[in-house]
């Protein structure tokens, strides 16, 4: 971490530990450890979500393709270094360019040789941005274009966002898009509360170590003095809301020191870690609209778990003009 990430890493624990409820961003997860981390969740019996994403792609390949058409351009949020990339390009008619749009330096070269080698016909154009924040349009642009610009969001990370940050990321992968362009996002289905708490809480304590490794974070990568023994991963489904919010609970009273500030914490309080939102289709269809999208097509998995949703620019209602 650079020094400006580490100070921006402080300043957002010290906001989130001074909110009521308390709460960290669920983006620091992800240093090497949690990643990996992350990896060993993707290979848990009880987490369903990756499995289920790659038999949706699998058994819909075909009709993804022939959706996407011939020579787009594919724009990926994410390193694209996954199986269900390679899968998507090489069942593609004739791909203009797939851009990996990715913060990870190392990952991005990474995946970028590895797909130059596998697909010498399609040019492999990566970015390496935040694809949270706006991204440069000089950076995506082709000559001579593509057909069409598809961005792919496979994965379920939509879920993680809140409902409103959700719309206002459709809205800039749709800008991003453009207007003969479409988006394919996967989204988790809502399911019941045992299958979903049990894909947060696995048997085998996975999940628990990765929601613990930000309390790790904290001590080694700022220097904050804290008890980890005091703390214990909780999945818990929130129906109101509709998604899976994770949480470090206080054992006992334990305070976390932190540049001379200090956090108390009661027993039984928690810091809210992360959410991930599950949507049914009709649910989701509706946020997309709140976007200005159609979502003309849907996939699922075979067990129904998981969706793919393909999402066009919303055609104004008759007799109206577009400004
Ligand atoms: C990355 N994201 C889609 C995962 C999810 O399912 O919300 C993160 C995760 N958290 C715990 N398990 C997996």
């Amino acid at each position: 971490m650079t020094p400006k990430q580490r100070e921006r890493f402080a300043a957002d624990v010290i906001g989130g530990l001074q909110c009521s409820p308390k709460t960290l961003p669920c983006k620091y997860f992800y240093d090497a450890r949690g990643s990996e981390l992350f990896e060993a969740i993707c290979q848990t019996a009880e987490y369903y979500v990756t499995r289920a994403d790659l038999a949706l792609h699998e058994a819909h390949l075909a009709e993804i393709a022939n959706c996407i058409g011939p020579n787009a351009h594919v724009i990926e949020f994410g390193s694209g270094a996954g199986i269900k990339t390679r899968k998507l390009l090489a069942a593609l008619d004739r791909p203009r360019a797939y851009t990996p749009i990715e913060i990870s330096a190392a990952a991005l070269k990474r995946s970028a040789k590895e797909l130059t080698q596998a697909f010498p016909d399609i040019e492999i154009c990566p970015v390496r941005a935040d694809y949270t924040r706006p991204i440069d349009d000089e950076a995506l642009a082709l000559d001579p274009p593509a057909s069409r610009r598809v961005v792919y969001f496979p994965g379920s990370t939509i879920g993680n966002f809140t409902r409103d940050e959700a719309r206002d990321f459709l809205v800039r992968m749709a800008n991003i898009a453009g207007p003969k362009g479409a988006i394919l996002v996967g989204v988790d289905l809502i399911k019941p509360r045992e299958r979903l708490e049990a894909a947060y809480d696995d048997e085998d304590g996975i999940t628990a170590q990765f929601n613990l490794n930000l309390l790790l974070r904290l001590q080694n990568d700022l220097g904050a003095t804290l008890n980890l023994d005091d703390f214990a991963h909780e999945a818990r489904f929130n129906d109101e809301a509709r998604r899976i919010e994770m949480h470090l609970k206080a054992e006992r009273d334990t305070v976390i020191e932190l540049n001379g500030q200090r956090f108390k914490l009661a027993a039984g309080e928690t810091i809210h870690t992360e959410n991930s939102h599950k949507y049914s289709v009709s649910d989701f269809r509706e946020l997309a609209e709140t976007a200005g999208l159609a979502s003309t097509r849907v996939w699922k998995d075979p067990e129904g778990l998981f969706s793919m949703h393909w999402l066009e620019k919303a055609k104004p209602p008759a007799g109206t003009t577009e400004g």
